[in-house]
């Protein structure tokens, strides 16, 4: 199979978010830093509270859905549906925004290290006003697979596991529930020198995020702390250099749909956008329809 080659480089800018919160954020930093059907994908890495204490407190969505991985740290998520959910070390929280959800993030430590990602995956349009929905997924139930090289802890989609028969799926997008936008949500660490080889599946538009070391792809550098946005077919083929590398990588189905953003609010119209503001206003946006 031919190796999927490294297309662009959306690197990561410094922003704020929620009350205040430092991160880095690279795809969605503008609205050509996108790849269908992931809109956004945010880093928070800091060892300062002054950086995360204020949190996300109570804020809305609509239209999408945010996948939040936890690496260090801890970080309480509550929703207007009366889900509460512990952002541990290693656990994921997969929530679909659908119509309407109101929710928080509030971090549960005063000191030490947070650090972890918030990815936005869009929604086609039948599926926009959806029902909310949360899922939290302590970090027992997401496989971690050994592999010649390196490990990977499958979150979303399926991992052929390579040189084996074996096929390893994540607690999302599993062979019992596939997401439209079938997406898989991988964290691969390699070993200094290792290179793989793991397939993913054709048409699928992929990206991979560095976040710590140093890897190609080919004969190209990917810079740390950036998205690669990868070709359409064929397995994805790295390589880490000296330091070892660990790196996200995520693909998905395209939805091809117009993308209107406005804020939290993620949908196909301006006139669907204002809907969407009307009813936060109104008190109607988690409404039932
Ligand atoms: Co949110």
């Amino acid at each position: 199979m031919a190796a999927r080659d490294l297309q662009r480089v959306i690197p990561s800018v410094a922003t704020s978010d929620g009350a205040g919160v430092k991160l880095r954020r690279s795809l969605g930093s503008s609205q050509f830093a996108r790849l269908d059907p992931f809109l956004m994908l945010d880093e928070f890495y800091s060892d300062n509270p002054d950086d995360y204490i204020a949190g996300f407190p109570d804020h809305p969505h609509r239209g999408f859905e945010t996948v939040t991985y936890m690496l260090e740290g801890n970080m309480l998520h509550r929703d207007h549906l009366g889900n509460t959910g512990n952002l541990a070390p290693g656990s994921v929280q997969w929530m679909t925004a659908g119509r309407g959800v109101i929710h928080s993030e509030m971090p549960q430590q005063k000191e030490g290290r947070m650090r972890g990602f918030q990815l936005w995956i869009n929604l086609p349009a039948r599926e926009k006003m959806k029902p909310a929905a949360y899922r939290d997924i302590p970090a027992s139930q997401v496989p971690q697979v050994a592999i010649d090289g390196g490990e990977v802890r499958v979150i979303g989609g399926t991992l052929t596991v390579p040189g084996s028969d074996q096929a390893v799926s994540g607690p999302v997008n599993g062979p019992d529930e596939r997401l439209s936008t079938d997406p898989v949500y991988w964290d691969l660490r390699l070993k200094p020198g290792a290179s793989v080889s793991l397939p993913l599946p054709d048409g699928h538009q992929a990206m991979v995020y560095l976040y710590e070391g140093q890897a190609r792809i080919g004969e190209k550098v990917l810079p740390t702390r950036s998205a690669g946005v990868l070709g359409d077919q064929g397995d994805l083929v790295l390589t880490a250099d000296r330091e070892g590398a660990r790196l996200l990588v995520l693909a998905g189905k395209p939805i091809g749909e117009p993308v209107v953003q406005y804020g939290p609010f993620v949908m196909n119209s301006r006139e669907e956008i204002e809907q969407a503001i009307a009813d936060y206003r109104s008190g109607r946006l988690t409404e039932a329809a």
